[in-house]
């Protein structure tokens, strides 16, 4: 077995589960993290079955909460010692303006897709000094720029990919691979989560087209992986992409999304 314990963060849908899946003949141990505990049971009943000689522990977590991320490191760092993969995987997003945005939700993803992620690596990285491991943090295509309507959730996922890059720097020569992987849409809960009740989020220009599969995603994931680079960007659209809006010099950036239709409140009728 490459890894002697696996931890899928967000592994009760989407992207999640299919890396715990893609893992699972790969780890003697996995461990399945999010909320929907009865999700994570079926999951690990299903593929405890696919893959018999791995052991597969969900654990309940609600990621947002800084005592259930305590507690979640605790039961972690209790486990068996030996070589760990940490996917730090979990995530959403908040469609519409911020003007708009709900305390509550603004609270949960910034804890989520940066707290959590930065205070996981943290909590492991002992473990990983000692006995070795890597760890992926899923970032996204909106890591590169600026996106009104989605503004928190982008700028969470560039916290992912400079947090990503630099760890990857401070872990040099210890043997830890760090990646950042930055997808483009991907058909999987994400989008009904982020979406508010009440409000057309619409889609952006031409976002049909740079969906990719989250087979795809995970796969090239695990190859970049493997070969030890900073950052994936799942299939060749997206990578262009991601050269582009990194290319594209600030001044047009803002200039072309200065364009972006303005999303309407379906209750009041008025822009929001
Ligand atoms: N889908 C896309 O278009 C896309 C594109 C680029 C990047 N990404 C990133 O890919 C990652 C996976 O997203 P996905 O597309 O697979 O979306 P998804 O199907 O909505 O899955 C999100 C996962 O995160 C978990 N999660 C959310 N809030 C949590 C919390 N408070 N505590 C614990 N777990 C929590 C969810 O589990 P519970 O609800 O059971 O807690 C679920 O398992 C995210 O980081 C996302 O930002 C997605």
């Amino acid at each position: 077995m490459e890894y002697e314990l696996t931890i899928v963060t967000g592994a009760s849908s989407g992207l999640g589960e299919g890396f715990a899946e893609a893992l699972s003949g790969r780890t003697r141990r996995m461990v399945l993290v999010a909320r929907r505990q009865e999700r994570l049971e079926a999951l690990a009943q299903r593929l405890g079955k696919l893959y018999p000689s791995t052991e597969f522990v969900s654990m309940r977590c609600d990621l947002a909460q800084a005592s259930q991320r305590d507690e979640l490191l605790a039961r972690l760092t209790r486990l068996s010692p030996g070589r760990t993969l940490l996917i730090n995987n979990a995530g959403l997003g908040d469609y519409g303006e911020l003007a708009a945005a709900q305390i509550v939700k603004i609270r949960q993803l910034m804890e989520v897709n940066m707290l959590a992620v930065a205070e996981l690596a943290h909590g492991l990285l002992p473990r990983l000094q000692r006995d070795g491991g890597d760890v992926v943090n899923i970032a996204s295509l909106a890591a590169d720029v600026f996106l009104p309507d989605f503004a928190l959730y982008a700028a969470s996922k560039s916290f992912v990919a400079s947090f990503s890059e630099a760890l990857r720097l401070e872990l040099r020569g210890s043997g830890i691979r760090v990646l950042a992987v930055c997808p483009g849409p991907v058909h999987t809960e994400f989008g009904s989560v982020a979406k508010r009740d009440g409000y057309d989020c619409g889609d952006m220009p031409l976002k049909s087209c740079f969906y990719t599969s989250a087979d795809a995603v995970i796969r090239s994931a695990l190859r970049a992986l493997e070969k030890g680079d900073a950052r994936c960007y799942p299939s060749l659209k997206v990578w262009i992409s991601g050269c582009l809006l990194r290319l594209l010099p600030l001044w047009l950036k803002r200039t072309i999304l200065a364009t972006r239709p303005r999303r309407v409140s379906i209750q009041s009728g008025k822009a929001s």
